[in-house]
């Protein structure tokens, strides 16, 4: 497989992104990690943030880069060359929504999508739970980057009266 992207919000990036990263650019000569630019929905971190930590974690990885797009992911692909995309599955609850996606991501553009199902340690991970965890005080430690982490802690920090 030549080249492929692995889209999401990423906000955060989460152990189980990572572990979905590391697999699939062990299976393609050049993954891009491409973050939605959603302007109608604010994130707890900026595109900009998102894309620091992305480097970060996936910094031991040659054949990742991090980019950002916005609009439809089929014009991303179809302008940078990229012919699949790369989705992490946890469980049944993700399938029906990413196969709806991959159908019609393939009948706008031929774009093929692949699966890969998250390792069992990670597959309850969520970007949502764990910032929901980390503003309320929880310890989120084992399921994030250790930038990610910093980050979490001293937003929530930052946040308390
Ligand atoms: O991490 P997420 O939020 O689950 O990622 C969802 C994402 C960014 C992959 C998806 O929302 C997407 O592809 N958005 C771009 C807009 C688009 O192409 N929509 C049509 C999908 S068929």
């Amino acid at each position: 497989m030549r080249r492929a992207v692995c889209p999401g919000s990423f906000d955060p990036v989460t152990n189980g992104h990572v572990d979905v990263i590391t697999r699939a650019a062990a299976l393609c000569d050049e993954l891009v990690v491409a973050v939605l630019v959603n302007p109608g929905k604010a994130g707890l971190f900026s595109v900009d943030e998102r894309m620091d930590l992305l480097r970060d974690a996936v910094s031991d990885l040659s054949n990742v880069t991090v980019d950002s797009f916005e609009g439809l992911l089929v014009d991303y692909c179809t302008a940078h060359g990229i012919p699949v995309i790369v989705k992490g599955l946890r469980a049944v609850g993700d399938f029906e929504y990413e196969l709806q996606m991959a159908q019609m991501n393939r009948e706008l553009a031929g774009i093929e999508t692949l699966f890969v199902p998250t390792a069992p340690q990670v597959g309850h991970l969520s970007s949502s739970l764990v910032k929901q965890i980390a503003t309320f005080g929880g310890d989120v430690s084992s399921l994030v980057p250790k930038a990610v982490n910093d980050r979490l802690i001293a937003k929530a920090e930052g946040r308390r009266p």
